[in-house]
């Protein structure tokens, strides 16, 4: 850089200007380029313009002097690395120290030695030039870095968009095997594709985190799945089941736990809360364990009021369908088969607020026949 140097002189003499000129152009053993100012406000805009390696200015100049220019340099990102030198008289100490405040490198006390001078001047531009390469090396890291970080944010992506197609694979697997399950009596698997958009408003009504919610919706088709476990003839029976086969029946809570227990995901680990606890009812009167009130698990309480409404709405072996209304009106005021206190009260005043969303998601798209 030294032979290329630029160096701005700032003077409101022009004989000084000159001298400086005579002594960087043409006496030393490299030749700077010299550029010149006449008073302080050129002096500034020709540094912002030219952006020289360093700065020679006098003190004393009419509007901006050499002190205030300093500091205004100094107070700039693209030009305060530029050194400057001011121009002194011998006795200026006060100067100097103000001009050190502002930001000098060095003083050239008048009147100067050129050895002296363009010593200085050299040992200035080889400080530059090093503060440059400092420079340059700190951007080309940051540039480095920069480059390392948006490919792991990449990486991270690719791996987050593999996550996700794994756990759809993985969701999918778990609700076909659930389908296959139920394939009996739920062929097109709407009511175990229903359950979870039930499970899944109430759970949000009762202020559960998202990822609990998310947990419930991919849990909720699993309710039945020990069904797998009962023999046909009882489960698809149309009526009138004795004392034994209704026992044989509620083994499928039993059964469905069995099969999703141990498990290290938490969509398997709701599934068998739920597996055994929603057909538990809030007055004790349930089974598999007859557990009453909060001591049934909150989804299982959840399942068993969206389960209820699912089954009043389907036709079965056993029932016909009835209509929202009617469902409505047994889960709420009760029948000879159904009381309000088999259900958690806060939910069921949830449900019956908010009857018409479950209207919404029995008619949707996952109607029984519509395909899904
Ligand atoms: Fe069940
Ligand atoms: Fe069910």
């Amino acid at each position: 850089m030294l032979s290329a140097a630029t160096i701005l002189v700032i003077d409101d003499e022009p004989s000084l200007l000159e001298v400086f000129r005579d002594l960087l152009s043409y006496r030393t053993d490299v030749q700077y380029k010299v550029i010149t100012a006449n008073n302080g406000q050129e002096g500034y805009k020709a540094a912002i313009k030219e952006l020289p390696d360093l700065i020679i200015t006098d003190i004393t100049m009419p509007e901006i002097d050499g002190i205030t220019l300093c500091k205004l340099l100094k107070e700039k990102p693209e030009t305060t690395d530029i050194p400057v030198v001011m121009v002194t008289g011998l006795d200026d100490n006060d100067l100097k120290i103000q001009g050190l405040i502002a930001g000098a490198s060095d003083f050239l006390n008048k009147p100067f030695l050129p050895e002296e001078m363009i010593t200085r001047i050299r040992n200035l531009l080889k400080m530059k030039e090093m503060t440059d390469h400092l420079k340059n090396e700190a951007h080309t890291l940051e540039e480095k870095v920069r480059e390392k970080t948006l490919q792991i944010e990449a990486s991270f992506k690719e791996l987050q968009t593999a996550n996700i197609l794994i756990k759809h694979a993985y969701l999918e697997a778990i609700t076909r095997l659930t389908m296959a399950a139920e394939y009996k009596d739920d062929e097109t698997g709407t009511h175990i594709r229903r359950m979870g958009y039930y499970a899944k408003l109430l759970a949000e009504f009762l202020g559960f985190s998202a990822i609990d919610c998310d947990n419930l919706f991919h849990a909720a088709p699993m309710h039945d799945i020990g069904k797998i476990g009962i023999p046909d003839h009882i489960l698809l029976k149309p009526a009138g089941l004795t004392p034994v086969e209704f026992d044989i029946i509620k083994r499928h809570t039993i059964i469905g736990a069995k099969i999703l227990s141990e498990s290290q995901s938490d969509i398997l680990r709701t599934g068998e809360m739920i597996a055994l606890s929603h057909h538990e009812r809030w007055d004790g009167t349930g089974y598999p364990r007859g557990l009453k009130g909060e001591a049934i698990p909150v989804f299982g309480r959840i399942i068993f009021i969206c389960d209820v409404y699912d089954a009043l709405r389907s036709k079965r072996p056993y029932k016909p369908a009835y209509s929202h209304e009617d469902s409505c009106e047994k889960i709420m005021k009760g029948d000879s088969k159904m009381q309000p206190g088999y259900f958690d009260p806060a939910i069921l005043d949830l449900f019956s607020r908010n009857h018409e969303k479950f209207r919404e998601i029995f008619d949707s798209a996952l109607a029984p026949g519509a395909r899904s």
